[in-house]
């Protein structure tokens, strides 16, 4: 792959650095509950603030479609940030058009900048030149940081940069780094472990995974198409029915390449997703009709435990059920530690 320009190599002294993040973060009642994307984020604005430049941030936050929502506005990520970096960010309404324009032409040096979620503009997920114009007059210099949205061809991070000096910041670098490192010369025996709600966003990296891999490991809502595509009765729970051909299919490529699929055997199963509520754990063909898989069980939590034991290499993305919402966050969090004490042991990198 082409070198990407590395900000750190500029010269941003005197100039104002328009940053995509991505500080889609959870946020409950205006607040933000967890922090670790901003967190990871902040050594960048730091830097960028310490040689000299003002920084202006642009984000997405969920999906709201193209349509303001107040549910989904960043304004809490605006006081969190400033938390974290201990400076002040100055928060506008809207990501384009006068006021944001005018804060930033304003916005003095070693300020920071952040502007309103991208996507409540419909052009952004369009990847509109015009909107990504609109959104370059902020700053002189470009920079994505955003490794988590880089699959994505939006205005913010794909047709601004044909607009400005482009640049890599250093959360995307060291990613690229870590998965190049992981993918194409592993320590084997490599596992990767695959979770989150988005199904369809993916499913398709799997296939390229299940050619790659000792071992993949299929959790969270994603689990569940494919033990559809088995057969098993997954009640309400969350999944895609048109995604289970292309389920088999993975299944397929990972017979064909040597690949070992672990799919949950047991799930935590409750009524509705809601702090609290009760829960019983289950073998996966017991879910029962009215009832939702929101988490995996104990005796899938030891079998990934175990096989994390004889892997040298874990890729992960995504948890293994509905993390945020007491108690389905209990296998990954419980696995997370296995990983962190194998990675700490010097037993496993985890990536
Ligand atoms: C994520 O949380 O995975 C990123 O923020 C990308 O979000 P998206 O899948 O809505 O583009």
């Amino acid at each position: 792959m082409k070198a990407l320009p590395d900000i750190r190599d500029a010269r941003v002294d005197g100039r104002t650095v328009l940053v995509r993040a991505d500080l889609s973060v959870p946020i409950r009642n205006g607040e933000v509950v967890d922090a670790t994307r901003i967190i990871r984020f902040a050594p960048t604005i730091r830097d960028l603030l310490s040689r000299g430049a003002s920084v202006v941030v642009m984000t997405h936050l969920g999906r709201p479609g193209g349509e303001f929502n107040s549910v989904l506005s960043v304004r809490p990520v605006a006081e969190a940030l400033a938390r974290e970096i201990g400076h002040d960010v100055v928060f506008v309404p809207d990501c384009v058009g006068g006021i944001s324009e005018q804060a930033a032409v304003h916005l003095a040096h070693g300020k920071v900048l952040l502007l309103e979620n991208l996507r409540f503009h419909k052009e952004e997920e369009q990847n509109s030149r015009s909107f990504a114009l609109r959104l370059s007059i902020h700053g002189d210099i470009y920079v994505n940081d955003a490794f988590s949205c880089a699959h994505r061809a939006h205005a913010s991070n794909h047709a601004i940069a044909n607009l400005m000096p482009a640049f890599a910041g250093p959360s995307l670098l060291a990613e690229v780094a870590a998965l190049t490192a992981a993918l194409e010369s592993p320590r084997r025996p490599v596992a990767a472990l695959v979770g989150g709600a988005k199904v369809s966003s993916k499913i398709a990296i799997l296939k390229n995974l299940a050619s790659r891999m000792d071992h993949l490991i299929i959790g969270g809502g994603m689990a569940n198409t494919f033990l559809a595509a088995q057969g098993h009765n997954i009640g309400r729970s969350l999944h895609e029915a048109d995604c289970v051909p292309l389920a088999l299919d993975i299944l397929a490529v990972a017979v064909a390449n040597g690949c070992r699929v672990l799919l949950p055997e047991d799930v935590a199963v409750a009524a509705r997703l809601a702090d609290d509520e009760p829960s019983a754990v289950v073998n996966v063909g017991e879910i029962p009709r009215d009832m939702l898989a929101l988490d995996v069980g104990s005796a899938t939590v030891a079998r990934i435990d175990a096989l994390l034991g004889e892997c040298r290499t874990l890729l992960w993305n995504g948890p293994l059920g509905a993390f945020e919402t007491r108690p389905f966050g209990q296998a990954t969090f419980a696995v997370a530690r296995r990983a962190a004490e194998l990675t700490q042991a010097g037993r496993l990198a985890t990536i």
